[in-house]
């Protein structure tokens, strides 16, 4: 894996002081193998959250991370339901929020068994669930790994992650070794 290192990000209240974690991507096979090594790391109750365009890679991300928790056979994008649930390691509840238009959509919704379960609980599109105002808390725990993903070149994608609280912290630290050692 091909990694530029990590930097310290100066800017967001949300992630103030909060490390980032820089990867950079040539294939669809290599954005699932850093999924994989991050689907082996993680435990019930821990929440990523896919930031990205259309076409960015978070569905291909996210069969990595179904196949890090041994989910059998094929993930794709659950658009049309909001969400699919995966049996592996532990459940994997796989959340598409594109259809959401307002973060008061996805309170209404009543994840917090999700959020609080037995399972991983991953996100794609979760800029639309996320509150425009700082100081409006998240409709999940804010303890999660943010990953957002960037077209860089037709099979270039830049993979961005920050997190928040102690459990997102953990994760990242340990992805970004991983990240490391597989370069
Ligand atoms: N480095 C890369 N990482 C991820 N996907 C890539 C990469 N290069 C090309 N692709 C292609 O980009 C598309 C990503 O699709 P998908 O994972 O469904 O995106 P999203 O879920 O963000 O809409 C796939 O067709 C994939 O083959
Ligand atoms: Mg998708």
């Amino acid at each position: 894996m091909d990694m530029p290192g990590t930097s310290t990000e100066s800017t967001g209240a949300q992630h103030v002081g909060s490390t980032v974690t820089q990867a950079r991507s040539v294939s669809v096979e290599q954005t699932r193998r850093v999924g994989l090594a991050l689907g082996a790391l993680l435990a019930p109750g821990d929440v990523v959250l896919l930031i990205g365009d259309l076409g960015a890679g978070k569905t291909a991300l996210t069969q990595g991370i179904g196949a890090g928790l041994g989910v059998p056979g094929v993930i794709n994008s659950p658009t049309f339901t909001i969400l699919k649930e995966y049996t592996g390691r532990l459940p994997l509840y796989h959340f598409d929020l594109y259809r959401i238009e307002s973060p008061d959509e996805v309170y209404a919704l009543g994840f917090e068994d999700y959020f609080a379960g037995e399972g991983v609980c991953v996100i794609e599109w979760a800029e639309r669930g996320e509150p425009r105002e700082q100081d409006v808390p998240p409709p999940w725990p804010i303890d999660y790994l943010r990953i957002t993903l960037r077209a860089s070149g037709p099979d270039e994608r830049m993979i961005e992650v920050t997190s928040a609280g102690p459990r997102g912290a953990a994760v990242q630290a340990a992805l970004a070794r991983a990240i490391v050692e597989e370069r």
